[in-house]
């Protein structure tokens, strides 16, 4: 159990618990306001993230972003994100349960710090992993769960949003519904 996030950053940045250490450039430990109501989780980084240390800083983060402006959250300002796997999977390969049992330890750890009142799980990985391993990202996106006590919501992946553009307005539906619950039971995010 870490009692700040600077303590749990640095145990983090140098893990070497699965071999993802071995090919990072960088260590994507998660990025936003430690205060937050709202966490995103993706399911890990891919080349730009390597490179740069920061979640969804690449094609899908800039869509993200711009979804997520429609409905006023900012990174920098109501919410906190975060990957199931904190090592990029070499060629963006689907991280092994293996790799996603081994590092779901310091997601959860985050997950105290911030103590959330709503997540939202960005693709199927993650939803599987975080929320139901029996959900289907195509039938259940947008869906509300609770679970002891906290909102969850699967939403498609910026990824797959980008190889099928038509999946765009069932998308932006999803963070419609996100923005109601959040105005619904969050007090600080707007
Ligand atoms: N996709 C993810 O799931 N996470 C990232 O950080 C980037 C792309
Ligand atoms: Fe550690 Fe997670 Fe990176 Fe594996 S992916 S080395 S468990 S931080």
């Amino acid at each position: 159990m870490f009692n700040s996030w600077e303590s749990l950053k640095n145990n983090c940045i140098n893990c070497t618990k699965c071999d993802l250490c071995k090919t990072r450039t960088n260590l994507v430990f998660g990025y936003g306001n430690e205060n937050a109501e709202v966490m995103f989780i993706g399911e890990g980084p891919g080349e730009q993230e390597d490179l740069q240390g920061k979640p969804f800083v690449g094609r899908s983060g800039k869509l993200l972003d711009s979804m997520l402006s429609e409905i006023g959250l900012n990174r920098e300002k109501n919410i906190y994100i975060a990957n199931i796997v904190k090592c990029r999977p070499p060629k963006n390969r689907d991280p092994l349960p293996i790799e996603q049992e081994l590092c779901i330890d310091w997601l959860r750890n985050q997950f105290k710090l911030l103590s959330p009142k709503i997540v939202v799980a960005v693709g199927r990985i993650a939803s599987m992993k975080i929320i139901d391993e029996n959900i289907k990202i195509t039938r259940d996106h947008g869906t509300f769960y609770k679970k002891k006590g906290i909102w969850f919501m699967p939403t498609i992946h910026p990824a797959a949003i980008l190889r099928n553009m038509n999946q765009k307005p069932s998308v932006e539906q999803d963070f419609q519904k996100l923005k109601n619950k959040i105005l619904e039971i969050c007090s600080n995010t707007y």
